[in-house]
């Protein structure tokens, strides 16, 4: 993928993560307490981008340009979080079998993990920005008065740095770091120079970035990019700089603060930044008052902060069990998969015995069955059944809380 990753770093990066992060997981998914949040963390969302290829969706789908056109390009739609990418998977399945028929192609199949894996990745789509516009970029570095205290190229003011070294230090969270860990002398000295502090609108910082890398001074060569960010090591970034002293996360943590899982934040990686900036001439005081210290970042932390930030929005609806209860008989799945008397024959299996721990898992049997489901529908006269996410969030709940072992 683009977003400026360097692979051997992200390989080492991932190595170390993963093992920590792999024994942590082990122990705790074994003792079934693993913090809830966590299952919808992953350590490295692109790491799903192979199984893309191998599972053939590139056939028909493109990314970013990249691929099909049978297909929408799933860089440009919004996917939504995993129960929306769940119910469109299942709406899809019976166009997508009856393609493979077509073109005589063996249905994938997936194991859990990599189903997990795969729809991290699709949710992870959204993140990444669409090409950015370097004479855009140009207008706003005016408009914003960025052009008074800063110059690019060897045109602007002297009373900030030169922004040229955003050239080489090429991947967003270079410039992310650096207007946090500056924000509140930025502050302060448009303050002084009767600048008006500007705000930014989604993408402008990424438009702006365009613009330094398109006029600014710099070797292509000595470019440095950063490793994906991770969100666990993000989750712990946050605790460690003070964030969760102010804000919550589903209600754990501070209430100074608006709580992070419940605010629109999923946005992309420039809206992300942009609301961290244009919070921050409240949230900067405020630190103040409260004398936290004023937290700065590296690069890297900051890239792992965002990704995290992000992928609080991974599970944006709870279903509830008996909401789903509902659904399965609405939908007819019940028709085939409860016995009407106890002891009787179900077309389909028991789902309670089918040993179903996660929604990834519910999600990687209903897709390696489909085809063999969707037969057995055409046989009994049922229409294929679409769904809603927050239908297919109750679903889900339904089909775990049917697993007593769980
Ligand atoms: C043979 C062609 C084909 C293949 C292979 C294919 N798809 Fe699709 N996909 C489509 C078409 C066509 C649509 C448009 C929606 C529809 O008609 O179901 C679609 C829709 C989707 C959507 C919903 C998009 C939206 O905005 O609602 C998702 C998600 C998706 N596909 C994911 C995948 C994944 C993941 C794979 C690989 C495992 C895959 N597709 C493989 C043809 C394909
Ligand atoms: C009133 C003057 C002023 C304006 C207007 C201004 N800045 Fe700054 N900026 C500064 C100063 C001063 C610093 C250095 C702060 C410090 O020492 O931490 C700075 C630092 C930065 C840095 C960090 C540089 C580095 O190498 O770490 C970035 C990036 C930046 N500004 C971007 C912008 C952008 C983009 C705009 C327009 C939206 C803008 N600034 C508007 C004065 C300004
Ligand atoms: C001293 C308390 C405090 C600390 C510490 C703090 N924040 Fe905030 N944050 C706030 C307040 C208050 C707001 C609401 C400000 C506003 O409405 O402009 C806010 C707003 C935000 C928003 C915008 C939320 C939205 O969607 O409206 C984000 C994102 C955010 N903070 C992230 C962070 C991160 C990341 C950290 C840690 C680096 C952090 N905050 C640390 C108090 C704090
Ligand atoms: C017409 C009958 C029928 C209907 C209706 C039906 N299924 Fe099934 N289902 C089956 C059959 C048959 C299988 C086994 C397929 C196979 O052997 O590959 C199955 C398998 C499954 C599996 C995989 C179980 C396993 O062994 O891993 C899941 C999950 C599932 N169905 C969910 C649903 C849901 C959810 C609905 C409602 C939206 C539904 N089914 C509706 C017949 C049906």
């Amino acid at each position: 993928m683009k977003c400026g990753t360097s692979r051997g770093k992200v390989r080492a990066a991932i190595a170390i993560v993963g093992l920590i992060a792999g024994i942590f997981a082990g122990i705790a998914y074994g003792a079934g307490n693993r913090p809830a949040d966590d299952e919808f963390l992953p350590e490295n969302p692109e790491e799903g981008s192979a199984l893309f290829t191998s599972k053939l969706c590139i056939r028909c789908h493109s990314v970013q340009g990249v691929g099909g056109r049978t297909g929408p390009d799933l860089g440009e739609v919004q996917l939504g979080s995993l129960s929306e990418i769940t119910a469109k998977l299942w709406n899809h399945f019976p166009r997508m079998n009856e393609a493979f028929t077509i073109e005589r192609l063996v249905w994938p199949t997936f194991t859990n993990t990599q189903t997990r894996k795969l729809v991290t990745f699709l949710y992870y789509l959204n993140f990444l920005d669409k090409a950015a516009n370097a004479e855009v970029g140009e207008k706003l570095f005016h408009e914003k008065n960025c052009v008074r205290c800063h110059s690019v190229g060897g045109r602007g003011g002297t009373v900030g740095p030169e922004l040229d070294s955003f050239q080489e230090r090429y991947a967003i969270p270079y410039i992310t770091a650096a207007l946090w860990n500056s924000g509140p002398k930025m502050m302060e000295t448009m303050l002084s120079e009767k600048v008006q502090r500007p705000a930014f609108r989604e993408r402008d910082v990424v438009d702006i970035l365009a613009y330094i890398r398109a006029r600014g001074f710099g070797e292509e060569a000595r470019r440095r990019y950063l490793a994906v960010g991770n969100p666990i090591s993000g989750k712990e970034i946050f605790r460690k700089k003070g964030c969760s002293y102010c804000h919550s996360v589903r209600g754990n943590g501070g209430k100074i603060g608006p709580d992070l899982a419940r605010q629109p934040l999923k946005g992309s990686l420039s809206y992300i930044l942009s609301e961290l900036w244009n919070h921050g001439s409240n949230m900067w005081p405020r630190m103040k008052r409260e004398r936290i210290k004023f937290p700065t970042f590296k690069p890297q932390e900051m890239a792992d902060l965002i990704s995290y930030l992000y992928f609080l929005k991974f599970r944006d609806v709870v279903g509830t069990a008996s909401h789903g209860a509902d659904v399965f008989a609405r939908k007819n799945c019940k028709l085939c998969h409860t016995p009407k008397r106890p002891g009787d024959e179900t077309i389909g299996p028991n789902l309670a015995e089918v040993g179903l721990k996660s929604s990834f898992d519910v999600l990687a049997a209903m897709w390696n069955h489909a085809p063999r489901i969707e037969d057995r529908m055409k046989e009994e006269g049922i229409r294929w059944p679409l769904f809603e996410k927050e239908e297919m969030a109750d679903l889900v709940e339904y089909i775990l809380s049917l697993n007593k072992e769980r």
